[in-house]
C-alpha cells in the first residue's frame, strides 16, 4: 500500500519529534500529530517555534520546515484517525500507581482509550503502530479490542519501538543505529510492516531497518533500555567503591571503556539515572518476569533500579553529613533540574529526589534550569506527595538568574550536565557564598582543578 496519510495519537517527547522528522523526509506524506492536550497542541502550532512544548536541539526548525505544509497539529482526533492509513499511538504509558502491579506494571489506560476509539472511527483498514514503550504482549491486547469492537474492517499491529533519546532526538531520529519494525508472519502481516519499511526507507539505509515478529520488537526495547541503565547503575556502584579506595571512577571508567568488547559510551557516573524510560521499562520487565516466575530474572533487573535509588540517596546523604550534620534553613543552590542537558523534560530526574531528601532536613531549595520553571519544580514535588504544594513552595523557589541562585548559598549542588555551567564566572559565585563554600558536582562536570584554586570545597562522584 502506498502511504500519504499518517497520523499520531500523542503529541509528547516522542510523537512530536519523531513524525515532524517523518514529515520532513517524507514531503509526499501528510503527517498529523493528535493529542486530547489543547495546551500542547495549541503550543506545537505557536508561530513561534521557540515555545512549542518540547525543548531539542534543531527541533524548532524542523517544525518550522513543514508545520502547515504536511505537518498539522490538531485536537481533532475522530477526523485524523478516519483520514490515515498508518496510526501511531505514541500515548504516555506511566508505571501504575493504583491497584494490581502497582509501582511496577506499565498503566495501559490510555493505550486502550486509543485502541477504542481507534475501533469506533475507522471505516476502512488501518496498520496500527505501537510507538510507546510497552509490556510485551500489549499488541495482542490492542488487536483483540481492534478485532471485537470494531466495524469489521482489517487492522493490522506493528510494533515500532522508539529508540531516540532526549536532548539528541533530531539527530537520533535523522540517522538512527537501526529502526526496529515487528509484526505479524502472515502475508498481511508481512505487507503491513513493508509499508512501514517503505516510509523509513526514505532516509534510512535498507540495511539499518530491522524486521522481526511483535514479541521480539517489543522485547528489544525493554531490553536495550534494561542494559543501557545496567551500565549506568554498573560504573555508579563502581564509583562508590572507588570513593572507599583512592581509585578514580572516571579512570576506571576510561581503562574499561577502551575494551571494545565493553565500548567507551554509558559509563558516565553520575548522581542516577533518570528519564520517562528507564525505570518504568525496568519495572515494567521485573514485573512481567514475575508474572511467568522467573523470579530470579526479575531480582537481576530490579538491582539495576535498587543501585539507581542508592546513588541517589546517597548523594543528598553526603551533602548533609558533609554540611555539619545540618542543612536547616541553609540554602542550597540546585544547578540543573532535568535529567539530563538539552532538554525540558524532568520525568524521574535525581533531582527530585534529592531536593525531597534535602527538603525533609528542611533546607531551602534555589532551583536554577535554563530550560525548566518553577511551575515543573512544584509539580515534580507534589507528584511525590511527600508534603503538601504550600510547604514545597515555602522551602523551594526557582531564580532565572544564576548568579542569584546561589548568592548567600551554603552549597551548590550540580544535577544536570548543562554545557553553560562549565562556563560561568565561578570567582563571582564563590565570592557571593557563605563560607566555606561547598560544591557537590553529581556529574562530575566541573573543571575540579579550577574550582579548588578558587577556593571552593569540591566533591564530585567517584573520586
Ligand atoms: C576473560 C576476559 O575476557 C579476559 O579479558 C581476561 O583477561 C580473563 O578473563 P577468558 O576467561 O579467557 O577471558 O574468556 P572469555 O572470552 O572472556 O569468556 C569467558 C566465559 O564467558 C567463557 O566461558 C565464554 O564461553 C563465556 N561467554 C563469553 C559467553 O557465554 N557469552 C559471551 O557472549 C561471551
Ligand atoms: C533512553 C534511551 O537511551 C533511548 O534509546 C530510549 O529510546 C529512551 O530511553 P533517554 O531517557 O532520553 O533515552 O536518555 P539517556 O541518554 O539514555 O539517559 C538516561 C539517564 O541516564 C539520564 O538521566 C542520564 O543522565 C543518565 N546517564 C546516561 C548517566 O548517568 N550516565 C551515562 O553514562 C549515561
Ligand atoms: P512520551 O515521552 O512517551 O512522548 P508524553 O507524556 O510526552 O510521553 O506524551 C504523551 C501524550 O499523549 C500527552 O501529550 C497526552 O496528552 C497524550 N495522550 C494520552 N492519551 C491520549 C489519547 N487517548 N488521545 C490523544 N492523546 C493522548
Amino acid at each position: 500500500m502506498k502511504i500519504t496519510n499518517i497520523c499520531c495519537i500523542g503529541a509528547g517527547y516522542v510523537g512530536g519529534p519523531t513524525m515532524a522528522v517523518i514529515a520532513q523526509k517524507c514531503p509526499h506524506i501528510k503527517v498529523t500529530v493528535v493529542d486530547l492536550n489543547e495546551e500542547r497542541i495549541a503550543r506545537w502550532n505557536d508561530e513561534n517555534v521557540d515555545n512549542i512544548p518540547v525543548y531539542e536541539p534543531g527541533l524548532g526548525q524542523i517544525v518550522a520546515h513543514s508545520r502547515g505544509k504536511n505537518l498539522f497539529f490538531s485536537t481533532e482526533v475522530d477526523k485524523a484517525i478516519d483520514e490515515a492509513q498508518i496510526i501511531f499511538i505514541s500515548v504516555n504509558t506511566p508505571t501504575k500507581t493504583y491497584g494490581s502491579g502497582k509501582g511496577m506494571a506499565a498503566d495501559l489506560k490510555y493505550i486502550e482509550l486509543c485502541a477504542r476509539q481507534i475501533a469506533r472511527v475507522s471505516k476502512n483498514d488501518k496498520i496500527v503502530v505501537e510507538k510507546s514503550t510497552l509490556p510485551v504482549r500489549t499488541a495482542e491486547a490492542i488487536k483483540s479490542i481492534l478485532d471485537n469492537t470494531g466495524n469489521g474492517v482489517q487492522f493490522q499491529i506493528l510494533s515500532n519501538p522508539e529508540f531516540l533519546a532526549e536532548g539528541t532526538a533530531v539527530e537520533d531520529l535523522l540517522s538512527p543505529d537501526r529502526v526496529l519494525i515487528g509484526g505479524d508472519t502472515s502475508q498481511e502481516g508481512q505487507r503491513a510492516i513493508q509499508s512501514l519499511v517503505d516510509v523509513y526507507a526514505n532516509w534510512v539505509p535498507r540495511e539499518r531497518i530491522l524486521t522481526t515478529n511483535v514479541w521480539s520488537s517489543e522485547l528489544s526495547k525493554l531490553t536495550a533500555n534494561a542494559f543501557l541503565a545496567q551500565r549506568v547503575s554498573s560504573i555508579n556502584a563502581m564509583s562508590e567503591l572507588c570513593e572507599k579506595t583512592g581509585a578514580n571512577v572516571n579512570e576506571v571508567a576510561k581503562a574499561i571503556g577502551m575494551d571494545s568488547r565493553i565500548g567507551p559510551k554509558f559509563l558516565k557516573a553520575s548522581v542516577g539515572f533518570g528519564g520517562s524510560c528507564f525505570q518504568k521499562d525496568i519495572l515494567n520487565l521485573v514485573y512481567i518476569s514475575k508474572s511467568f516466575g522467573l523470579n530470579e530474572v526479575a531480582d537481576y533487573w530490579e538491582q539495576v533500579i535498587i543501585m539507581n535509588d542508592h546513588q541517589k540517596r546517597r548523594f543528598s546523604k553526603n551533602i548533609v553529613s558533609t554540611l555539619y550534620n545540618t542543612i536547616a534553613d541553609k540554602k542550597i543552590a540546585f544547578l540543573g533540574w532535568a535529567f539530563k542537558k538539552d532538554t525540558n523534560d524532568t520525568r524521574e530526574s535525581a533531582a527530585i529526589y534529592v531536593a525531597d531528601d534535602l527538603i525533609n532536613e528542611q533546607a531551602k531549595i534555589a532551583v536554577y534550569d535554563p530550560k525548566v520553571d518553577y511551575k515543573q519544580v512544584i509539580s515534580d514535588l507534589n507528584y511525590l506527595e511527600t508534603r503538601s504544594d504550600d510547604q514545597n513552595k515555602k522551602l523551594v523557589t526557582s531564580y532565572n538568574d544564576v548568579y542569584e541562585a546561589c548568592a548567600n548559598s551554603h552549597a551548590i549542588a550540580v544535577l544536570t550536565e548543562w554545557d553553560e555551567f562549565k562556563n560561568y564566572d565561578w570567582q563571582k559565585i564563590y565570592d557571593s557564598m557563605q563560607k566555606p563554600a561547598f560544591v557537590f558536582d553529581g556529574r562530575n562536570l566541573l573543571d575540579a582543578q579550577k574550582i579548588k584554586e578558587i577556593g571552593f570545597i569540591y566533591q564530585e562522584i567517584g573520586s
